[in-house]
């Protein structure tokens, strides 16, 4: 079977209409897991969904994919340093659909995606596209990835990828 090819102009074409304003880039600021920021963690889950249902043919939003997965956890604090934060996993998902509905305009698909992206911990919010299971899947994957890896080495790619 043949490989399909990754097209990452489109990838970082939506990359910078939705990473590009001052409240997306204060993620750097933030830390996802380990020594990596919530803003490197979101292009690299978005990445991998994106480029996963590329290679595999899956027929879906490719838009909706890469913003919902962009935007899954802009919650914009830093959850590890304030104590109002805990049940920050629980939380999370519901404070960043919020904050992207303020800044972004958002279809059904995306909503979805943030809202449910912690499933199975978010009980009442489930994944109701193929999309929002694509990114359930790379979220958790890429924060395992983040948590086991050795500090200071640095994951492969991005800035929007090569
Ligand atoms: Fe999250
Ligand atoms: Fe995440």
């Amino acid at each position: 079977m043949k490989k399909r090819e990754v097209d990452y102009a489109f990838f970082r074409e939506i990359c910078s209409e939705v990473c590009s304003g001052e409240k997306y880039l204060s993620m750097k600021n933030y830390i996802a897991h380990s020594d990596v920021s919530v803003y490197e963690h979101s292009v690299k889950v978005a990445e991998k969904c994106y480029s996963y249902a590329v290679r595999r043919g899956i027929k879906c939003d490719m838009r909706s994919l890469c913003r919902g997965a962009l935007l899954h956890d802009y919650f914009l604090y830093d959850w590890h340093k304030n104590k109002k934060f805990t049940f920050h996993g629980f939380k999370h998902a519901k404070i960043a659909l919020l904050n992207a509905e303020k800044d972004y305009v958002l279809n059904e698909k995306e909503k979805n995606m943030i809202k449910s992206h912690m499933f199975p911990l978010t009980l009442f919010s489930f994944p109701r596209c193929k999309e929002a299971w694509i990114l359930t899947f790379f979220d958790k994957k890429c924060a395992l990835a983040e948590i086991f890896r050795k500090r200071g080495k640095k994951t492969q790619g991005n800035e929007f990828t090569r």
